[in-house]
């Protein structure tokens, strides 16, 4: 049963193309190495202990993507393909709402030309912006995008609905994901990020290992008990399995547009992630408090009980976990020679 894995090579891609081999699927990965690099191809191969169906491509180019489709003749497609950075998605709108919006609206022409019917869609919790009511349920109303980044989420979300309500025998899942965190814990396969990164956790691991000299973090007067902001980080391995349930699930039941969360069902402190990493690793962390960074929210997590109940999906890790891997992951970068 082929799948289509737009972004595959990604952070999140990699560790559900893993999970696919694992529940008898075979993953057909398509990237442009834009945001990862061939070495999470071969370290995906190392793990599965055989090749993976991958391809070179850029998804805005349709005649390509055409062709790949017509010769590997997909079942579903889980489509994280996107560029993921708020911050140049301000600097950059165009360069946004091209990939993470043309290029969707192109892959849906080939959907329906090819009659593929099962699809999931890498949402984001970006979508209720600053919640009234915490944890979040599916339910919440969504909140005007603060980015263009979070906008693309939010119009990916409808194009798709709207797409999915005209088409029979058809299943379409939004995965709201909340912070994924962790690593593989074979340590192969991780988050390669290019530059300085905006995420918590690679910022931690690079400044553990010496590529940052600090980290700094944005405020500390938050109305939270360590004055810190509030998420809720889910291990990436966890967050790949919810992508396998909604494909099988998607497969067996048609007729569906559904919507959930996927996160931990509850919230972490920037100082409480800290901490963890530095008594689970035994790693000291050099940082300091800076200014508040405009557009974070102080608290967020989410209300897991819908993918509970109706997927029977549960987390297996916990945050000690997601720390011991995200550092043996960053250890190992070093043996690979990786330079970003
Ligand atoms: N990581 C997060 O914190 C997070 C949170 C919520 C939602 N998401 C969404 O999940 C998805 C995957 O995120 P990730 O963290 O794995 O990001 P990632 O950048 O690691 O993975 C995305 C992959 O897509 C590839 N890609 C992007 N545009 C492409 C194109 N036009 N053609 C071919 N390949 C292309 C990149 O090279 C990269 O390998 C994205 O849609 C992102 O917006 C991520």
């Amino acid at each position: 049963m082929k799948i289509l894995l737009t972004g595959g090579a990604g952070f999140i891609g990699s560790h559900t193309a893993v999970e696919l081999v694992n529940n008898g699927y075979s993953p057909i990965i398509l990237d442009d190495f834009r945001n990862s690099n061939a070495l999470i191809i071969k370290n995906i191969e190392k793990i599965i202990g055989k090749k993976v169906g991958f391809y070179s491509v850029d998804i805005g180019n349709k005649i390509k993507l055409r062709e790949i489709i017509k010769k590997e003749n997909p079942i579903g497609i889980i489509h994280f393909a996107a560029d993921k950075s708020v911050n140049e998605s301000v600097l950059n709108p165009l360069k946004y709402y091209k990939n993470n919006i043309s290029n969707l609206v192109s892959l849906l022409e080939l959907v329906s030309e090819f009659n593929i019917n099962s699809f999931v869609f890498s949402s984001s919790c970006t979508v209720y912006g600053n919640p009234i009511k915490i944890p979040v349920k599916e339910t919440n109303e969504t909140q005007p995008a603060f980015s263009p980044y979070g906008y693309t989420k939010k119009v990916g979300e409808r194009i798709l609905t709207d797409f999915y309500a005209t088409r029979e025998k058809s299943s379409l899942t939004l995965l709201r994901y909340f912070n994924p965190i962790g690593a593989h814990p074979s340590g192969l396969i991780g988050e390669l990020p290019i530059g300085v990164p905006s995420n918590l956790l690679p910022f931690i691991t690079q400044t553990a290992i010496g590529k940052r000299k600090k980290l700094t973090i944005y405020g500390n007067d938050y109305e939270t008990p360590d004055g810190t902001c509030i998420r809720d980080y889910i291990h990436v391995v966890d967050l790949a399995n919810a992508h396998v349930l909604s494909l099988k699930f998607s497969l067996e039941k048609k007729n569906y547009i559904k919507t959930y969360n996927v996160g931990m069902g509850k919230g972490s402190s920037v100082l409480e992630v800290i901490n963890s990493f530095e008594n689970v690793n035994k790693v000291a962390i050099n940082y300091d408090f800076g200014a508040r960074r405009i557009g974070d929210i102080p608290k967020i997590f989410a209300d897991i009980d819908l993918i509970k109940d109706e997927m029977n999906w549960f987390p297996k890790f916990n945050l000690e976990n997601s720390v011991e891997h995200a550092w043996n992951w960053e250890k190992k970068l070093m043996d690979f020679k990786y330079i970003s």
